[in-house]
């Protein structure tokens, strides 16, 4: 038997697994890696920690599942997107790269909106500038560190750094390149004129390829780290949003899939480029060759609901461990026992500043409508609540454009929990599926492996491999007692917006 490997190098942890060539899933491994944050509002890994953790993967996972190395015919690689891994010309990493939720960014953004023109940068990119994307990332080197930006000789995303590891031979494929603000993403090409305008020299960047497209092979020191064979073919993958779609199977129009990882993720395949007017939703490249997405990405998602577990669910911790479950099954057990609504309370869940659908690396969380009946219960649902609204302002700009989506497929931690599924339907309004393939970005590099080596068509793959398992309909009265709340959702930020960013401010005076 042969297998496709997959890998997806996520913000907390690698996780690689074992994809037979029918598609089942043989085994999987993770390990951790440490996330710095130097100061509020700045976050940072170290790209030699990406590279150790995931030989170190490839090798208990392979040890784990008892597969050889030379039953391994390829691998694929998803990664977090938009972090700035910056190279010295004898391929040393410079100084640790910013990561997809720093938001350090701002005047960079300003100034590349105002140096191009938002409109023609819109024209160009299809995006506007963000403080998650790479491009303004490279301008704050410059301006803030020029003695390390002198010596960057390479820029690429955080998987490629790998691929570069696993392989000697640079590349990125153009769903993750989408992510950079540095892509012609309707000619899936570098943009000669954003490159220029910005400064950033030309040959620092990798070439492009698809998806599925060999960007390269094993090498003999990959070989002794990893414990895969040399010469093994490895795909140019995608970034873990495309990757994440493709393993859950999101490759024709008319079906979403709703990501709840630490961010959240709510994306839609497009056959033709299309580009948001107003550059809210991102338009990017899809993991599937020829094809585009589009997406509306929330920051604090899952990140939101780890929060609230890690500093005020003590008790449900400890009583988790004692009974041997999970503790977020406790936290979503303790949230149905609150009402629809949580009894008037809401959840702003801005707690990283927020992306889609306002752009504000100052927004922050909260409370609001405390009183004095609420329990913790209600805190807990609010919190969940909270998320899925959020991700809901992204569907609100999808069916803007005339989008019709009659499915939508949830993946990553919060699709565990059938009240979870529930509740999105509900608020969604929409039919909640999940499919046989649970490991998301990390199922979609293995398939786009596959692709690449077999020469066989990513959708049609995907047919194949993966089915739905679980479905649950919208609730009509839920559904229409929770539009009622989300109006008044809609209200949080407007109305809070000043608030929010004089209290970012103070608290950046105490950091
Ligand atoms: C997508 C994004 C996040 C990261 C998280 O635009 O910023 O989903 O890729 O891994």
């Amino acid at each position: 038997m042969s297998y496709f490997l997959g890998i997806d190098l996520g913000t907390s942890a690698v996780k690689c697994i074992l994809v037979a060539n029918d598609g089942a899933v043989k085994a999987g491994h993770s390990v951790e890696y440490p996330l710095l944050t130097p100061k509020p509002g700045w976050a940072e890994q170290n790209p030699e920690d990406w590279w150790t953790g995931t030989a170190a993967c490839i090798r208990q996972l392979l040890d784990k599942a008892g597969v050889k190395g030379e039953d391994i015919a390829g691998v694929g690689l998803s990664g977090q997107m938009h972090g700035s891994v910056f190279l010295d010309k004898e391929l040393q990493v410079v100084r640790p790269a910013l990561l997809w939720c720093d938001q350090r960014t701002s005047e960079e953004c300003d100034w590349i909106e105002n140096t191009i023109g938002k409109a023609r940068l819109g024209e160009l990119t299809g995006n506007r500038a963000l403080t998650g994307f790479t491009a303004p990332k490279v301008v704050w080197l410059r301006n803030q560190e020029p003695e390390n930006y002198a010596r960057v000789s390479h820029l690429m995303l955080p998987k490629d750094y790998v691929r570069l590891q696993l392989t000697d031979a640079f590349g990125m494929d153009v769903a993750d390149a989408s992510g950079t603000l540095l892509l012609d993403v309707a000619g899936r090409r570098w943009s000669e004129e954003v490159v220029g305008e910005l400064g950033i020299p030309m040959e620092w960047l990798p070439p492009i390829f698809e998806s599925n497209d060999v960007a390269g092979h094993i090498t003999a020191s990959a070989a002794a780290a990893t414990g895969l064979a040399e010469g093994t073919p490895v795909v140019a993958g995608g970034g873990d949003q495309a990757c994440g779609a493709v393993g859950v199977g999101v490759v024709k129009p008319g079906i979403a899939s709703v990501a709840l990882g630490t961010s959240g993720v709510v994306f839609v395949h497009d056959e033709e480029y299309q580009a948001d007017p107003e550059q809210r939703l991102h338009s990017f490249c899809h993991g599937v060759p020829g094809k585009w997405h589009r997406m509306g990405v929330m920051l604090a998602a899952g990140g939101s609901f780890q929060w609230w577990k890690n500093h005020f669910s003590a008790e449900e911790k400890k009583q988790a461990d004692a009974e041997g479950r999970d503790v977020y099954e406790l936290l979503t057990e303790l949230a149905e026992q609150a009402p629809l609504g949580s009894e008037g309370l809401l959840f702003a869940p801005y707690l990283t500043g927020e992306r889609v659908p306002y752009p504000d690396p100052k927004a922050r969380g909260g409370f609001i409508g405390l009183n004095i009946r609420h329990t913790k219960a209600h805190l807990t649902r609010a919190v969940m609540e909270g998320i899925t609204f959020g991700l809901r302002d992204s569907l609100e700009l999808v069916k803007e454009s005339g989008a019709e989506i009659t499915e939508l497929r949830v993946n990553g931690g919060g699709a565990r929990s059938p009240f979870w599924r529930q509740m999105i339907a509900d608020i969604f309004g929409a039919p909640v599926v999940t499919v046989n393939s649970t490991d998301g970005p990390a199922y979609g590099a293995a398939v786009m492996a596959a692709s690449g080596v077999l020469k066989r068509d990513t959708s049609e793959l995907c047919e194949e491999w993966i089915s739905v398992v679980t479905r649950c309909e919208p609730n009509p009265a839920n559904q229409a007692a929770y539009e009622k709340v989300y109006k008044v959702y809609r209200t949080l930020y407007p109305v809070l917006k000043d608030t929010f960013h004089q209290l970012s401010d103070l608290a950046e005076d105490q950091a």
